[in-house]
């Protein structure tokens, strides 16, 4: 069996907080609480967007998100920081495990996709200048169903389109939401557990696997796959 790999991204294959150095230079010592703020408020506004079907792309959901977070913190920003801080936003690093093991994992029989919140083309500008985008047969976005994960809907999209079936896919996430997601739409799914710290849901729905980082991913994947 052709197993296929689908790679969240924000969050998992790229760090949102990549922006924490811009912020600092305008809001000092809150630059960390800033940013995780920015990104909570964002993934919440695509959860409620998502609830109320009233669609707008994921860049706007993170633009609204920024402006949300400033009135919380009292900043104020001008054009020209708001606009640069957006534009970080594109283009944000992709943590230190990531590249190596993409390129690992290319030359195994694994099938590899990234599938996201964010807009084609904003994928393909920011996995290309994360220098990764060739790693993968394709990208899947759920902008082409103008819905956001976890609605089950785009997990069957993401099959439909990668031309496989949830026993035979993989979700690799760190983020909670979206394992949970994939796993109650009918795929498997790994955790990564980006930091000791973080939390999984206390729900039902546990991950399939967990992982620390990416780089036992596919020893681990092979492993459970032998096994059942
Ligand atoms: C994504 C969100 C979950 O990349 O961050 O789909």
């Amino acid at each position: 069996m052709t197993v296929t790999l689908a790679f969240d991204v924000y969050g998992t294959l790229i760090d949102t907080h990549g922006v924490v150095t811009a912020l600092q230079a305008l809001v000092g010592e809150k630059a960390q609480d800033f940013s995780q703020t920015w990104r909570d408020k964002q993934l919440e506004y695509s959860f409620r967007r998502g609830l109320m079907q009233n669609y707008v792309n994921f860049a706007t959901c993170t633009s609204q998100a920024l402006d949300y977070t400033c009135a919380y913190y009292q900043v104020d920003f001008s054009e020209k920081q708001r606009a640069s801080l957006l534009g970080i936003y594109k283009v944000l690093p992709a943590f230190k495990d990531v590249k190596e093991t993409l390129l690992q994992l290319k030359a195994t029989d694994f099938r590899l996709f990234a599938f996201s919140n964010g807009s084609s083309d904003a994928l393909e500008e920011l996995l290309t200048a994360a220098g990764i985008r060739d790693c993968f047969l394709g990208v899947i976005s759920v902008d082409d169903l103008k819905s956001f994960k976890p609605n089950p809907g785009v997990y069957s999209y993401f099959l439909r389109k990668s031309e496989t079936t949830g026993n035979c896919a993989w979700l690799i996430s760190s983020n909670p939401f979206d394992v949970i997601g994939a796993i109650s739409a009918g795929m498997k799914s790994a955790w990564v557990q980006r930091s000791p710290t973080a939390i999984f849901d206390p729900w039902e729905i546990k991950p399939t696997l967990i992982v620390k980082s990416l780089t036992k991913l596919s020893e681990k994947i092979t492993a459970w796959e032998a096994v059942t």
